[in-house]
């Protein structure tokens, strides 16, 4: 570095000094009905005692979040939650349940100076709520500090022991912004988007297809989105990819950018894979905690009428950006995901007074290396590179992915297998992981009881994916997604031009129609070394739609030759499933029509990824035993019928299917 650029460096420097020292304290100002948060940046103003955020005043604009809403309907915490399991299930299936904004009822000042002001707004429930709203303490808190381009929020919720029980299907917070402003969506580097107004979803402008969500804009107000589909699920987001998105308002003179940003998941449900709502046309900004979205009924959390439950949800941030003229908006989103990067690093959070967010030292750390041994592939364990290792509540192997109530925390191991998860609240967990190229769920065997400032190394872990014998035919990649099979090209009638030559096809409207349009007589039949799944695997198994609206059961056949049977020896087949909603997967060999099937797993599921265009819900296995004289020398068939078809939503999305030959350790008189 030469003299100037020390220099030019130098001033830089000294002009950031200044300015952070010209930033002036953090003010509030408490009025009857609101309270006002100023850091001279960013002004937030809040519904007193209630808790809603009303206003957001940012660069020269009086509010960020939609003026013509109701004041209650702009910049909220919400939940729909049900009485307790036996009064909802006792009718069969569950109701809507019920829908509130959490109001509060109580303002409590917690910090007050000149670098940060934190409030804390309350409700305390009692019995006289009861069946009224959720049975729960809140604690909804907001934070500004001084020189921050944005504010932070979180939440404690709390169930005490004697109180009724209860079920937790959603809780979120919602940011609507305004829709003359905003216009312009990121949820991730790729899936970004000029994005119609509301407007264009109402009657006239817009046409309901298969269900409401999904709007074919017909007159939309800008023409250039007239034929695109209109459909939130295309934007829903993994866990482990729902750190930042929002969105950017390009229109005006200087453009600004408002993102929520996620420092830690830890908070989140049911681990790295689970699809949670994000941005999409509002234009809406939503930070889900939990949901059933993509996993279905296994994901309501259920509390007993003595079940004590605290939890915090956040903090979150919300970080508003903004450029001089003539710049290119999309610096906004790359400023906003370095700024989820600051905030990540500076995890956990210091600067929040509650007690329950607790400090690094509060936390423990874990740490080991994973390898994987499948002696049908090699001899020896070998590291894992990138595989998921994570601690949840205790429970079965692979039970994170419908755990709700408690914390969970994830990290990647590196190409020597070895993994560090860093930050762990205190309690007992499970060690859970699982590892792209195998099938199944491993679980540490004792449970790993985590106490302020504790450093586990938990050494060598071997994972011995499931195996009895050697491959003899297998379809698709275990990766707990059906990505990898064949996707159709959407009905021109029903495109989202972002998705058009986009990695990501499956999320297209209307792909479980193409099955009827590819196979409108016979079945998908796909021949074991002849087929190729990336073409000739249609990546869900739907029924098929006949002319007069009615829907077919179908039945895939996988045919494969064995050239020798081990006639009284027992093979193995392997069907890992990325979805299965409300049906029923049966399984036969060289007899289409037997009676019972050698497998039938009931019905089951209810993620709904088919609807949602998610391309994996939940994860399932199942190991099925075949005996050996079910074979025969020559060509066999395997039927997978499904026979339920009353919705075309119904389904199967394949992860994985590999037949085993007997075990070569297995011998025979
Ligand atoms: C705003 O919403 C609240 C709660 O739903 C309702 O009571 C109130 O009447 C609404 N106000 C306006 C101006 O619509
Ligand atoms: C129960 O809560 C309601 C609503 O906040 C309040 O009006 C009432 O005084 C409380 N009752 C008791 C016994 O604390
Ligand atoms: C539901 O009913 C069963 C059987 O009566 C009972 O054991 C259980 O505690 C009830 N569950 C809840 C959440 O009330
Ligand atoms: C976990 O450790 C704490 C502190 O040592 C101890 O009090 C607690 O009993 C332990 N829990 C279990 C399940 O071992
Ligand atoms: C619909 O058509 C299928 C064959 O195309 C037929 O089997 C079925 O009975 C029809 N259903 C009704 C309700 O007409
Ligand atoms: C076995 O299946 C293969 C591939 O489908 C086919 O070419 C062959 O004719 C079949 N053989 C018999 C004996 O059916």
């Amino acid at each position: 570095m030469n003299f100037t650029n020390h220099f030019l460096l130098f001033m830089l420097q000294f002009i950031l000094v200044l300015g952070c020292a010209a930033n002036p304290g953090v003010q509030l100002e408490i009025q009857d009905k609101y309270v006002v948060l100023d850091n001279g940046i960013v002004q937030v103003t809040i519904a007193n005692p209630e808790g809603y955020v009303t206003g957001i005043q940012y660069n020269g604009v009086d509010n960020l979040l939609e003026v013509i809403s109701n004041e209650t309907d702009r910049g909220y915490w919400d939940m729909v939650w049900d009485e307790g399991g036996n009064k909802t299930t006792a009718k069969g299936k569950k109701g809507k349940g019920r829908f509130e904004r959490m109001e509060t009822t109580n303002l409590e000042v917690v910090v007050e100076n000149e670098e940060q002001v934190e409030l804390s707004f309350t409700r305390i429930w009692n019995a006289s709520l009861e069946g009224k709203i959720a049975p729960l303490n809140i604690d909804k808190r907001f934070i500004l500090l001084r020189g921050s381009s944005g504010f932070y929020t979180y939440a404690i919720y709390e169930h005490l022991k004697e109180w009724p029980a209860f079920d937790l299907d959603n809780t979120r917070i919602v940011f609507k912004l305004r829709k003359d402003k905003f216009h312009y969506m990121v949820v991730a580097d790729n899936r970004r988007r000029f994005m119609p107004l509301p407007d264009d979803r109402e009657e006239g402008r817009g046409q309901i297809l298969d269900y409401p969500e999904a709007v074919l804009l017909v007159n939309p107000v800008e023409p250039e989105f007239k034929g695109e589909v209109d459909d939130k699920y295309e934007y829903s987001i993994e866990s482990r990819n729902n750190r930042v998105h929002g969105w950017i308002s390009t229109n005006s003179f200087e453009p600004t950018g408002f993102w929520l940003i996620t420092p830690s998941p830890e908070f989140r449900s049911a681990g790295p894979l689970k699809q949670y709502m994000a941005s999409h046309v509002g234009p809406y900004s939503l930070s889900v905690f939990h949901s059933t979205h993509y996993s279905g009924l296994d994901l309501i959390m259920k509390f007993g009428p003595n079940e004590p439950w605290k939890k915090v949800f956040g903090p979150m941030f919300i970080y508003l950006n903004s450029l001089s003229n003539g710049e290119n908006p999309i610096t906004l989103w790359k400023d906003a995901k370095k700024q989820l990067v600051d905030e990540a690093e500076s995890w956990p959070y210091t600067f929040p007074a509650s007690k329950e967010l607790l400090s690094s030292k509060q936390r423990g750390k874990v740490q080991g290396r994973l390898l994987v041994q499948d002696r049908y592939i090699k001899d020896a364990s070998i590291p894992v590179s990138g595989g998921y290792v994570g601690l949840a509540s205790p429970g079965n192997a692979g039970s994170w992915q419908r755990e709700s109530k408690g914390y969970q925390f994830w990290t990647t191991t590196d190409d020597k297998g070895y993994f560090s998860i860093i930050n762990i609240r205190p309690g007992n967990y499970n060690l859970y992981s699982w590892v792209i190229g195998y099938i199944g769920d491993y679980k540490y065997g004792s449970i790993i009881n985590i106490t302020s400032g504790s450093n586990i190394n938990v050494g060598e872990l071997v994972y011995e994916p499931p195996r009895d014998g050697p491959t003899l035919w297998e379809i698709g990649i275990p990766d707990r997604t059906a990505a990898e099979f064949y996707v159709p090209d959407p009905n021109p009638k029903y495109i989202n031009k972002l998705y058009v030559n986009h990695p990501d096809k499956f999320r297209q409207y209307g792909l479980w129609e193409r099955y009827a349009d590819l196979y409108p007589k016979e079945d998908l039949v796909y021949t074991v070394g002849l087929s190729d799944f990336r073409k000739d695997w249609f990546f869900a198994q739907v029924s098929r739609k006949k002319e007069n609206n009615t829907y077919q059961a179908t039945t895939w056949k996988i045919n494969f030759n064995l050239d020798h049977v081990d006639t009284i020896g027992t093979y193995k087949l392997r069907v890992a499933l990325a979805s299965i909603h409300y049906a029923d997967l049966q399984v036969r060999i060289n007899n289409a029509e037997a009676n019972p099937p050698l497998f039938s797993s009931g019905q089951i599921g209810s993620d709904n990824a088919i609807a949602r265009h998610g391309i994996h819900g939940l994860y399932w296995l199942f190991n099925i035993e075949v005996q050996g004289n079910l074979l025969v020398k020559g060509n066999n068939t395997l039927f997978l019928t499904q026979p339920i078809n009353t919705s075309p939503f119904q389904g199967i999305l394949y992860d994985y299917i590999r037949l085993e030959g007997p075990s070569m350790d297995q011998t025979y008189g």
